[in-house]
């Protein structure tokens, strides 16, 4: 049987957060993925600063080689180096209709924000089909509110199958069942855009004060919060043991898991300290996984071309 195609994106906008990790990063490294993308055309639709942009794309490399992501297993590649992504968009946005698009959760959920929303951010669940069918990916490794964009791809592609041909292949989400989503600080989903996240390369002052900020119910005991996030780090039966024993004692509760992520932190921080310093290494890094997809992406889209009949054969 042949190998399956993992492909996972994820949009340099910032810090990255345990929820990151946890809901979709560290699958990458665990399921041995074949690509990694940084989504910056993704990414447009919020930062529009030519520094900021640069930076903030230079920082997601170099996060995805400081958890261990080997990019010599998994090709990590940057979206806006392959044209095809925004070339195969147009194609599928003749297929796709404004109403189906409308359904998408993130339209629904700006549009309740009252913002006016741009073309770019409406779209957005046609470009992410393009970066997914691109590469015949058969699983796509998500945290769970990325998975109606998955279906999203799956059903473009059977749209442009039943139009003009079996071309792309239908791509499965993956969501790590025990993690799900990961909670914030405030018990809301951990969001950069909510601010009650705790980073995944956090100094101990930062783990301290983030911790310490976690909110807790005045329930049986158990600060469910603190237990969720706690439970990310300790297996289910030694967790259970400690907060039985500490029941009602939150702080000391607080405490043992600032320990915890310190433990696991402090040798992540270092190896990411030693990536950093080597720049010119990290830009080779992008630079040569961007020209490996592209072989990949650039005959998926011809295949498409001549699919739709815009390649004149004699
Ligand atoms: P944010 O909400 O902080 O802006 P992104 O939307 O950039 O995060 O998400 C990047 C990836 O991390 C996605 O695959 C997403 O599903 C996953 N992810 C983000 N937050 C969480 C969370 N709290 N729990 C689990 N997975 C998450
Ligand atoms: N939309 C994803 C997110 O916000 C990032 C992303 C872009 C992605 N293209 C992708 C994820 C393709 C998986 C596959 O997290």
């Amino acid at each position: 049987m042949a190998e399956k195609i993992i492909l996972s994106g994820i949009k340099p906008t910032g810090r990255v957060h345990l929820g990151n990790y946890f809901g979709a990063m560290k699958q990458l490294v665990d399921m041995n993925a074949t690509y990694a993308m940084i989504a910056d055309y993704h990414t447009l639709n919020f930062i529009q600063n030519k520094e900021e942009m640069q930076n903030l794309i230079v920082e997601a490399v170099i996060d995805h080689l400081a958890i261990g992501l080997d990019p010599k297993k998994t090709i990590l590649f940057k979206q806006s180096d392959i044209s095809a992504h925004t070339e195969l968009t147009w194609i599928f946005d003749t297929l796709v209709t404004v109403p189906y698009l409308e359904r998408a959760h993130a339209y629904k959920d700006a549009e309740a924000k009252g913002k006016e929303v741009s073309a770019g951010t409406f779209n957005y669940p046609v470009l992410m089909a393009s970066d997914i069918l691109l590469y015949d990916a058969d699983v796509v490794p998500v945290g769970a509110d990325q998975k109606q964009h998955v279906e999203y791809a799956r059903d473009i592609a059977g749209k442009f199958n039943h139009v003009f041909g079996e071309t792309f292949k239908l791509p499965e989400p993956f969501i790590m069942k025990d993690v799900g989503v990961v909670p914030g600080t405030d018990g809301r989903k951990m969001s950069k855009s909510y601010g009650n996240t705790i980073p995944l390369f956090a100094t101990d002052e930062e783990i301290t004060k983030a911790v310490m900020s976690i909110v807790t119910d005045s329930g049986e005991g158990t600060p469910t919060n603190v237990y969720a996030i706690h439970a990310l780090f300790r297996d289910k039966k030694d967790l259970d043991a400690l907060y039985e024993e500490k029941k009602g004692k939150y702080k000391d509760l607080k405490e043992a898991l600032i320990e915890d992520i310190k433990k696991f932190m402090t040798p992540l921080r270092e190896k990411r300290k030693m990536i950093a310093a080597d720049r010119d290494t990290v830009l080779q890094i992008i630079k040569e996984g961007s020209e490996r997809a592209k072989a990949a992406a650039d005959k998926k889209l011809l295949e498409a071309k001549k699919a739709i009949g815009v390649i004149l054969e004699d």
